[in-house]
C-alpha cells in the first residue's frame, strides 16, 4: 500500500506470483491506516481485479461515518465483489 491504499502494479505482481483468486480489501477508512482511495486508484484496481478475475470481499465497516464516502468497489464492478459492512459502526453515525 502507499498514501492512496493499495498499489495496482503490486496487486497485480502478486496476482501472478502467487495465483491470488481472492483480494480483501478495505478501500474506504482502511484499519489501523485510516487510508480512503481515490476514485482514480479505485479505476485502476478494477483492471486489475479484471485482468486477475479475482473476487473481491470488499470491507465497508467503518465507510458509513463518512458523509460523502467514494464510489464502493461494488458499484463499479459488482460480478466480482461481494460488499460486507457492519451493524455496529452505523450505530455511531452523527
Ligand atoms: C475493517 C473492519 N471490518 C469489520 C469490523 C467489524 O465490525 P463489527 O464489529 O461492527 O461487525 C471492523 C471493526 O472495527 C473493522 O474495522
Amino acid at each position: 500500500m502507499d498514501s492512496d491504499g493499495i498499489i495496482p502494479d503490486k496487486l497485480d505482481e502478486y496476482c501472478q506470483r502467487f495465483q491470488a483468486k481472492v483480494l480483501y480489501a478495505i478501500p474506504t477508512l482502511q484499519n489501523p491506516s485510516v487510508i480512503i482511495s481515490s476514485e482514480s486508484r479505485r479505476q485502476e484496481l478494477v483492471e486489475v481485479i479484471k485482468k486477475h478475475q479475482l473476487l473481491v470481499i470488499e470491507d465497508e465497516a467503518q465507510s458509513s461515518l463518512m458523509a460523502n464516502r467514494p464510489t464502493p468497489l461494488v458499484n463499479l464492478i459488482p460480478e466480482q465483489v461481494i460488499h460486507i459492512s457492519s451493524c455496529s459502526k452505523s450505530f455511531l453515525k452523527p
